[in-house]
């Protein structure tokens, strides 16, 4: 049994990683640290593989897949992503594009290439990580939840593509909410509600995948969150979302309105 996880060199990844360890799955490891992916090898007590690529790189997306392409691979974790916090008029273009490419173009390529490959086998998982980020537009991370729309919408449409054929390939798709990882320190947010733990989301990602669930929604109030979505209007769930994010962004809006102050001074001078 072999499962490849991207993303697999912290959080989310690398936890999935040593659960399906221990479920007695051997591992391809994938991110772009060496470094970290070993560290991260070393909880791991079946066969590992440590394969450093930028998945942001389109060719090697292909790379990874040619890899493994003619090996008996169970289970696909699109998991490596990344997001870039503020205003969309003051956030970088490049951070954005990068950002994209790695949470939409990696994640379309090897869903493609890894589904084709479980369809003429007739077998195979593929767990997407899209986010709650996915239930409503994300103001102050725009294109983030606008990437996670993207991972969801394509796995959920596969599963309907599956079950037409009755083919035994399983997709699933995970939303967690806050979840303590480097990804928050990384993208700069800081939310306004706890985290949950790392462990405890990837043990229920995990549990869930195995009961062959389409959608995995860890913690009672995201699930409940998602069903509030069905009824409540955008113009309320995006106020709701930047809520979400408002610490940092109180801060933001501070220095926007200070820097304006500063600006306005320098005019009448
Ligand atoms: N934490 C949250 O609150 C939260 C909530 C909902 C959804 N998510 C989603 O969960 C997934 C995992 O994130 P996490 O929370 O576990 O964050 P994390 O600890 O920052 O993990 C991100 C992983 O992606 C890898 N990565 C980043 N850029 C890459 C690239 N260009 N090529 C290959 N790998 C790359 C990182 O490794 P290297 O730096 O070594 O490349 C790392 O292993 C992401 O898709 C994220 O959007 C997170």
């Amino acid at each position: 049994m072999k499962a490849i996880i991207t993303g697999a060199s912290s959080g989310m990844g690398a936890e999935m990683a040593r659960i399906l360890s221990r479920k007695g799955y051997d591992v391809v490891l994938v991110s772009r640290t060496r470094e970290n992916l070993e560290k991260v090898a070393k909880d791991i007590k079946t066969k590992v593989d440590i394969v450093p690529l930028d998945l942001t790189v389109e060719a090697n997306c292909h790379k990874l897949y040619d890899l493994y392409k003619d090996e008996d691979i169970d289970i696909l974790i699109n998991c490596a992503g990344s997001g870039v916090y503020g205003f969309l008029d003051k956030t970088n273009m490049e951070d954005e594009l990068q950002s994209i490419k790695l949470d939409v173009i990696a994640v379309q390529i090897l869903t493609k290439l890894f589904y084709e490959k479980f369809m003429r086998e007739n077998k195979g998982r593929i767990m997407n990580v899209s986010s709650i980020a996915a239930f409503q537009p994300g103001p102050l991370m725009a294109s983030y939840y606008a990437s996670k729309v993207y991972v969801y919408s394509l796995t959920i449409a596969l599963y309907e593509e599956i079950r037409r054929r009755k083919r035994n390939v399983k997709v699933h798709v995970l939303c967690p909410g806050p979840t303590k990882t480097n990804f928050i320190k990384k993208c700069g947010v800081s939310f306004a509600v706890k985290e949950m733990s790392c462990e405890r989301v990837c043990e229920y990602a995990i549990k869930q995948m195995f009961k062959d669930k389409l959608i995995i929604i860890p913690g009672p109030l995201y699930k409940l969150m998602k069903f509030a979505e069905r009824f409540s209007p955008e113009t309320f769930t995006i106020k709701f979302a930047y809520r979400m994010q408002k610490k940092k962004a109180d801060r933001l809006v501070k220095q926007e309105k200070r820097r304006a102050k500063l600006e306005s001074k320098k005019q009448v001078k």
